[in-house]
């Protein structure tokens, strides 16, 4: 198995009372998956994606990724990981706004120390997710779904075996929606497991495993459940 999870728990203290906001999942992710994750808001979808992507320590539990627990690994190594096989695109913005576009999306390739065309990458990416005409400007003038492109190709700039994904789509039209849904379709295809957080239900239809969670416990159910199970 890709990736194996057992008994995950995160918990947070709220005056002074404990609760859990991912509680015991188990989850088992295969190469090629292509795994959509539902559910509420604050139901601990990115707490869960974010100790996924190695950065938020569990409470308990593991993570293995290729049979080595990711947490008993050092920073450096975790890092390492990070940067050549995972492509984390965050909920929120992590763009640097200090750079150009078209570095933005290039640096994960120096900093994994890759040997190659980085920017020959960098221009096929910005051209996949429709940005080649901004990729000189600074992030500061981009849109919010313009941001979110620059995170989706900056994510997928090293080739990773596994996309994580938070909402990527949340920002963007119908239209631009599909371009990046088919994008992700198709390096699914290529063998690049995917990990996707959705709130849009037509997105569902891309993946082949749905799961819900709620409360943070995550459940499995039939794809064909999930068209029928609108929670927003
Ligand atoms: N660092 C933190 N300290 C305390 N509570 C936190 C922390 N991070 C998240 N939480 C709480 O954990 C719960 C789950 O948060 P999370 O961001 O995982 O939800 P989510 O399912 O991704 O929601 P959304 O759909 O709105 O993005 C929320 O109630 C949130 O307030
Ligand atoms: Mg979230």
């Amino acid at each position: 198995m890709l990736l194996e999870i057992k008994g995950l728990c995160k918990e947070y203290k709220r005056r002074e009372k404990t609760f859990s906001v991912v509680d015991n999942v188990d989850l088992s992710i295969g190469q090629g998956d292509f795994v959509s994750v539902i559910g509420r808001s604050g139901s601990g979808k990115s707490t869960l994606l974010n100790m996924i992507a190695g950065l938020l320590e569990p409470t308990s539990g593991n993570i293995k990724l290729d049979d080595r627990d990711i947490y008993t690994l050092k920073d450096r190594k975790k890092s390492e990981i990070r940067n050549s096989r995972l492509g984390y695109i965050p909920q929120g913005f992590g763009v640097l706004y200090n750079l150009t576009v078209f570095d933005n999306v290039r640096l994960p390739f120096y900093l994994s120390k890759r040997q190659g065309d980085a920017a020959g990458r960098a221009s096929f990416l910005l051209d996949e997710v429709g940005l080649s005409p901004l990729a000189e400007m600074m992030p500061s003038q981009l849109s919010g779904g313009e941001l979110r492109r620059v995170l989706i190709a900056r994510a997928l700039m090293n080739e990773p075996e596994i996309l994580i994904a938070d909402e990527p789509t949340s920002d963007l039209d119908i239209e631009t929606t599909k371009i990046i849904m088919d994008l992700f379709a198709r390096i699914n295809q290529n063998g690049t497991t995917i990990l996707i957080v959705t709130h849009e239900l037509d997105t569902l239809e891309f993946g082949n495993r749905v799961l819900t969670m709620e409360s943070g416990r995550l459940t499995e159910h039939a794809q064909s459940n999930a068209a029928e199970k609108p929670y927003i």
